[in-house]
């Protein structure tokens, strides 16, 4: 059942082709002039195809937290916003941090339609689960309190946790981020580190301004980009995330870093709560996300804050590249048919009612954004087209080495 997507526009090597790209089964077999013969034809009228996003900071909340988001909701959302894999957190009841706890996410996923992985979760005692876990994308360490109770606080064990696992994504605020740093130039670690949501100019620095640089690397969030603290006035909780939101100064080094390559991946770190729970007076922290990424980050292209290179490298070639993610990220042939039409002069509005995330909010709410994606697909198949999501289920990643 080939499928021929005709008129594409695709950016390679710092040039826009046209092109048509021929999917066969679950790969892209040709990215061509011609027009190969094919059982099915999309047209993407001229519109740009960009991989499919991998968006490697998402908690979909299965299990235990079923009421925010599951698989199937966060997934479908992620598919309308143009994310064909996600990795997913472990700060979930049970937190997954025995293999009992990631066998049974990898059930639990399946129903997922989009590409799905797995970050570990580290306690003060699953060292040797650590080591035992297989097929993760990364160990997630948490040396701040946030949603859920995995937060470390004493040194010692974080350091046997970095000497275990061979990438670590850490969960670290302020000064954290710099005593992560130091931990792993005092014990000479090799393991890599992934400092997730940098939020602040300090912590920017404190990731990047060391001999380590290849060793670390830095993920920025879309609502830390896009909004800053004066955004508390009007959004209230609906707003508060960890890290909190910072300056405008903040904010603006963090696009500095986007352009001077300090920042390697952006993330939606979509952590769905309900409405219910943001109105009361001890409301958890976490804002949505995966919906509006792509959209925000079009936005920004068409104001010339950022180009579509730039948009692929932080949200798809970086992310396939740093988490090792096999046969993704890239418009090539032989890679895997995750990609996304976007048109890049849609104007809509973000809008609560439009939302498939189960919280049915954003803190983007009434912004009117440029820069939509129309049609995503994940393995060869259309899961999401014009306003319609198809179930079509997904898989599990694989990772290189
Ligand atoms: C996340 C959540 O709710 O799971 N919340 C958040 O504010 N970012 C946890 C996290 O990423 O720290
Ligand atoms: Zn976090
Ligand atoms: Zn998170």
């Amino acid at each position: 059942m080939p499928i021929l997507i005709k008129n594409c526009r695709i950016c390679a090597n710092g040039k826009v082709y046209s092109k048509n790209i021929l999917i066969k089964k679950d790969k892209i077999s040709k990215i061509t002039n011609k027009e190969p013969k094919a059982d099915k034809t999309i047209d993407a009228k001229n519109n740009f195809v960009l991989p499919g996003l991998i968006d490697a900071h998402v908690h979909f909340r299965e299990p235990g937290l079923t009421h925010k988001e599951d698989f199937l909701s966060g997934s479908m959302a992620a598919a309308k916003g143009g994310i064909t894999t996600i990795l997913d957190m472990p700060n979930t009841i049970p937190a997954t941090a025995t293999i009992e706890a990631l066998e049974q996410k990898k059930r639990l996923a399946a129903k997922s339609i989009v590409n799905y992985g797995f970050n570990f979760g580290s306690t003060e005692n699953n060292l040797e689960d650590i080591k035992k876990a297989k097929n993760i994308a990364a160990v997630k360490l948490y040396m701040d309190y946030t949603t859920g109770d995995l937060k470390i606080s004493d040194f010692e064990v974080i350091k046997e946790i970095l000497k275990a696992s061979k990438m670590t994504i850490i969960h670290a605020e302020d000064e954290h981020v710099k005593n992560a740093v130091d931990i792993l130039i005092k014990n000479k670690i090799k393991g890599r580190v992934h400092f997730a949501h940098v939020s602040s100019q300090r912590e920017l620095e404190y990731a990047k301004s060391n001999k380590l640089k290849k060793q670390i690397t830095v993920e920025v969030t879309p609502h830390h980009l896009f909004m800053n603290q004066n955004d508390l006035q009007h959004l209230g909780a609906f707003a508060e995330m960890k890290p909190r939101l910072k300056t405008e100064n903040d904010q603006k080094a963090l696009w500095h870093g986007i352009k001077n390559g300090m920042v390697d991946i952006i993330a939606s770190d979509h952590a769905p709560h309900l409405k219910e729970e943001k109105e009361q007076a001890n409301y958890p922290f976490g804002v949505p996300g995966v919906e509006t990424m792509l959209p925000l980050l079009l936005d920004a292209f068409n104001k010339n804050m950022m180009t579509l290179p730039k948009i692929m490298e932080l949200c798809c070639e970086n992310p396939a590249k740093i988490f090792k993610i096999k046969n993704k990220g890239f418009l090539k042939e032989g890679f895997d048919a995750d990609l996304v039409i976007a048109d890049l002069d849609k104007r809509q509005a973000v809008r609560n009612d439009d939302l498939l995330t189960k919280c049915k909010w954003s803190p983007f709410e009434g912004k009117i954004l440029k820069g939509w994606p129309v049609t995503t697909m994940v393995n060869g198949s259309v899961v999401y087209d014009n306003g319609n999501v198809f179930n079509i289920k997904a898989r599990e990643v694989q990772y290189a080495g």
